[in-house]
């Protein structure tokens, strides 16, 4: 009876989540709170580490306003981390670099973001990144991370 939830724990303990916020995500708490709400990206960040706790995982979050910079914390996670979470933010919806270096990771992706870009302007409609994401949170704030961990814990464990 005792065997089963420790080897649970063992192999969740082992799970490598990064998270990756793209540009602007930075200015949260104070940018457009009315679309984005009033979380800071330090307390998104602070949460997903808790929950990650809870679950027993392991977190990692980055970010940056350079879409260089994003490219090459996306390949270091080869190796490095088992399942990535990312809002790439406006890149979402122009970067095929961003694109392209989640799929050479041959990692697991979920894309999260706090606003529902299908309910806002037509440049948000298309994201390079749905079509090659596990899937897609959107619209619930900073729920949305937290959404996003519990999917790719489920993804993985
Ligand atoms: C966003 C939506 C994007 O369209 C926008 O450019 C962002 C934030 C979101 O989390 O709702 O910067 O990714």
């Amino acid at each position: 009876m005792a065997v089963k939830p420790q080897r649970r724990s063992r192999k969740r303990q082992a799970v490598r989540v990064l998270v990756v916020h793209g540009p602007n995500l930075n200015l949260l708490g104070t940018r457009e709170p009315n679309v984005y709400g009033r979380d800071t990206l330090k307390n998104i960040d602070s949460r997903l580490r808790q929950l990650a706790g809870e679950l027993e995982v392991s977190v990692e979050t980055f970010q940056s306003n350079g879409e260089g910079m994003l490219v090459d914390r996306v390949q270091a996670a080869r190796g490095t981390a088992d399942v990535i979470i990312i809002n790439a933010g406006a890149y979402t919806h122009t970067s095929v670099a961003i694109r392209d270096a989640l799929l050479a990771t041959e990692l697991p992706v979920i894309e999260v973001h706090l606003s529902n870009p299908y309910k806002r302007e037509a440049f948000r409609h298309r994201s390079l990144i749905s079509d090659i994401a596990a899937g897609q949170i959107v619209g619930f704030g900073a729920d949305s991370y937290l959404l996003g961990l519990r999917a790719a814990v489920g993804l993985l464990v």
